[in-house]
């Protein structure tokens, strides 16, 4: 524990499992008092218990929908009186169905709107308002590079992601001159469910595979440092992004095509994406 954090007040969606675990790990390890919610009630509690068992701090677990503002509104009450205020609000929780974009029931776009875009929308409104009045805060929203390039096979998902970029790039210039920093991390592939069955090339492997723990270590960055703006994790998925974004959009996919990015989600292994996809596309399916 280096407690660079100390005394600070966290909340973070999906925190039940995944890049939300190991962030909250993270900000535990800096002295920070975490709160994390999730759709999955008994995981989230369950992983609360281990961390703040495994930290000797204090990780409280809390039912959460990030689609209903109701939801919404009781976790950051709730976890301001388990804190005693709210310093942070990291806006993780996400689902990422792989498949043919004609082949996707509207319900699943529906949902990803719902999870990646409007859930995110409201986490800033609740927690910028307060943060606003407070005159100190932080927003951290996790997008993807899928947010700022296309991929095939994952089309609803990456238009979620840009709207999740731009939503960060709009309101850092509104909420930053009023105290508030606002961070937008854009992870390449991250090593939990959410890419199971996955089927990187060698390269891809090289430049844009992390794991949950880098991504952490960025967020703990951000926060530290009071950065506002975008942060692509890795660096080297950032530098190749963008490198391709002034092509022209045909040659940006041939090179795409080239360096193998395409088929890392068109060759996914369907049989092992079976149970992440069980659960992501839930009900809807
Ligand atoms: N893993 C990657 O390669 C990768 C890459 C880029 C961006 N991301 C983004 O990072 C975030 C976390 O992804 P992850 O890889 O840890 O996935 P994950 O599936 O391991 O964890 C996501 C968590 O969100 C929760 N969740 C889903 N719907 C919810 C809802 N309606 N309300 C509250 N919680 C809900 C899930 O139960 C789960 O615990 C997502 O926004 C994802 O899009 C992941």
């Amino acid at each position: 524990m280096t407690n660079q954090l100390a005394g600070r007040k966290v909340a973070i969606t999906g925190g039940a499992r995944g890049i939300g675990r190991a962030t909250a790990e993270a900000f535990l390890a800096e002295g920070a008092t975490v709160v994390l919610g999730d759709i999955d009630v008994n995981l989230v509690e369950q992983t609360a218990a281990e961390l703040s068992k495994s930290s000797g701090g204090h990780a409280t677990g809390l039912g959460l929908d990030v689609t209903d503002p109701d939801s919404f509104e009781k976790f950051i009450a709730t976890a301001e009186q388990d804190l005693g205020g709210l310093d942070v609000l990291i806006n993780n929780a996400g689902i990422m169905p792989t498949g043919s974009f004609l082949d996707e029931p509207l319900a699943v776009a529906d949902r990803q709107f719902a999870i990646n875009v409007r859930g995110v929308i409201i986490g800033s409104k609740l927690a910028g308002k307060r943060f606003v009045a407070q005159g100190s805060g932080h927003i951290v929203n996790i997008a993807s590079v899928a947010g700022l390039i296309g991929s095939p096979g994952v089309a609803t998902y990456c238009a979620t992601k840009h709207a999740v970029v731009g939503l960060g790039s709009a309101i850092y210039q509104e909420l930053e001159p009023q105290g508030v920093a606002v961070t937008t991390i854009c992870p390449s592939f991250v090593n939990t469910e959410l890419i199971a069955g996955l089927a990187p090339n060698w390269l891809t492997k090289q430049i844009a595979f992390v794991e949950p723990t880098d991504i952490a270590d960025a967020i703990i960055d951000s926060v530290v440092k009071k950065y506002s703006g975008q942060r692509v994790v890795p660096t080297t998925s950032g530098l190749a992004a963008r490198m391709l974004a002034p092509l022209p959009e045909r040659l940006r996919n041939q090179v795409s095509h080239i360096l193998g990015a395409h088929s890392v989600i068109g060759d996914a292994d369907q049989t092992k994406r079976a149970a992440y996809l069980e659960r992501a596309e839930g009900a809807e399916k």
